[in-house]
């Protein structure tokens, strides 16, 4: 089998963070969420994996940072999508990697509990032509639907419909055999003028071929919104076996639920897991409260922090509120300033969001 992750798009619910990065690379307890991916397919046994990248600075990221694969032992092939029109389309970009093969199609942006192992040998081993997973959802509005029949068969699937006819949600793992690919050929733009994959699949279960729901118990999170950024650091935290990798002084205390990377550095100050602080990051009389994770060399002075995400090379010090819930992009500098007037000196990216109190 071959893999295909789905690693273009524009991430813009995310802004501003991905107007320099691509999402698929903002780390979840700092590890890219796109290295997840990666390992997860590496994990059920798929070597030949292709990525969707776009043709932009973004796309050029995605292969600067995950490279030909060889640190996890894999072949990967890039395949660049001039514009973002659909995970139909991205199918249709790959068929000459592709080729006739049984393949999985992974959005680059979804985490999910337990990896796919188990998916895949049972789709492997089965006459099935498509496998799609199903979860529940309290929103399905946001999410590829489908309803089901008595008998478990797929009735009906629907992208992002105004009133869903079922709680089931398309998670972001698909797998198929050759046949996608005449769907994905026979299917039109949907009226946000995507080619949506719930469309080709639609168009299998309508010439009868076998499309079996796979339904998954477990959590997964897509993360399109920071909201669900923080979600699913806070489950990838609560997974991670902790370890003290760096310096821990006497007068810090440091909690057994905390990943402490090496070279990082916490002096005189509480840390309270789950919480990773990561490589060369100094955390000095400081608190880190739980479900955060603080990247790489970055620096905590005098500054409260929880249920938070700090990305690489950014100093948070004498910040004088507590911050929580809060994404926080590379190389910013939060600081307290004794300077006339006693103002906010802010200087935000388009698409900022900030909560004053
Ligand atoms: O996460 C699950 C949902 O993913 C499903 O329930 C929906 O049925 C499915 O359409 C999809 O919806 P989203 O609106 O969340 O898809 P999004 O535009 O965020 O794209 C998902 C990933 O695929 C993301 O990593 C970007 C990438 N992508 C997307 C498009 C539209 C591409 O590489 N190329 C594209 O043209």
């Amino acid at each position: 089998m071959k893999a295909l992750i789905l690693s273009g798009g524009k991430g813009s619910r995310l802004y501003p963070l991905t107007y320099t990065n691509a999402k698929q690379l903002i780390p979840v307890a700092n590890k890219p969420v796109l290295f997840r991916v990666i390992e997860a397919i590496r994990d059920a046994g798929i070597n030949d994996i292709g990525i969707i990248i776009s043709g932009g600075e973004n796309g050029r990221r995605v292969s600067d940072a995950v490279g030909q694969g060889k640190r996890w032992g894999v072949d990967i092939t890039y395949i660049e999508q001039d514009a973002p029109l659909g995970l139909a389309h991205c199918v249709h970009i790959a068929e000459d990697f592709l080729g006739d093969d049984r393949f999985v199609m992974f959005l680059g942006d979804n985490v999910i509990e337990g990896g796919i192992s188990e998916l895949i040998s049972e789709f492997e081993n089965s006459a099935d032509n498509c496998q799609i997973v199903l979860t529940k959802v309290e929103e399905p509005q946001h999410y590829g639907v489908a309803e089901l029949n008595p008998d478990r068969t797929i009735k009906q699937l629907v992208e992002k419909p105004r009133n869903p006819r079922s709680d089931l949600a398309l998670v972001g793992i698909y797998m198929f055999d050759k046949h996608v690919h005449e769907a994905v050929q026979k299917i039109k733009p949907s009226w946000r003028g995507e080619l949506e994959i719930t469309d080709a699949i639609q168009w299998l279960v309508d010439q009868d071929l076998i499309v079996h729901p796979y339904i998954h118990r477990g959590w997964w999170i897509d993360t399109g919104k920071p909201i669900d950024m923080l979600a699913a650091n806070s489950k990838v935290l609560e997974e991670l076996t902790p370890k003290v990798n760096g310096f821990v002084d006497r007068d810090s205390q440091v909690d057994e639920r905390v990943f402490v990377e090496q070279g990082a550095q916490i002096i005189n100050s509480i840390v309270r897991g789950p919480t990773i602080i990561g490589e060369n990051t100094r955390i000095i009389n400081s608190y880190v409260g739980p479900f955060t994770s603080i990247y790489h060399d970055c620096l905590i002075e005098n500054t409260e922090i929880e249920h938070s995400l700090v990305l690489e090379h950014s100093a948070l010090t004498d910040v004088p509120a507590r911050i929580t819930d809060s994404l926080i992009g590379r190389n910013v500098e939060l600081s307290h300033s004794e300077l006339k007037p006693r103002a906010l000196k802010l200087t935000l990216g388009d698409h900022s969001r900030l909560g004053l109190v």
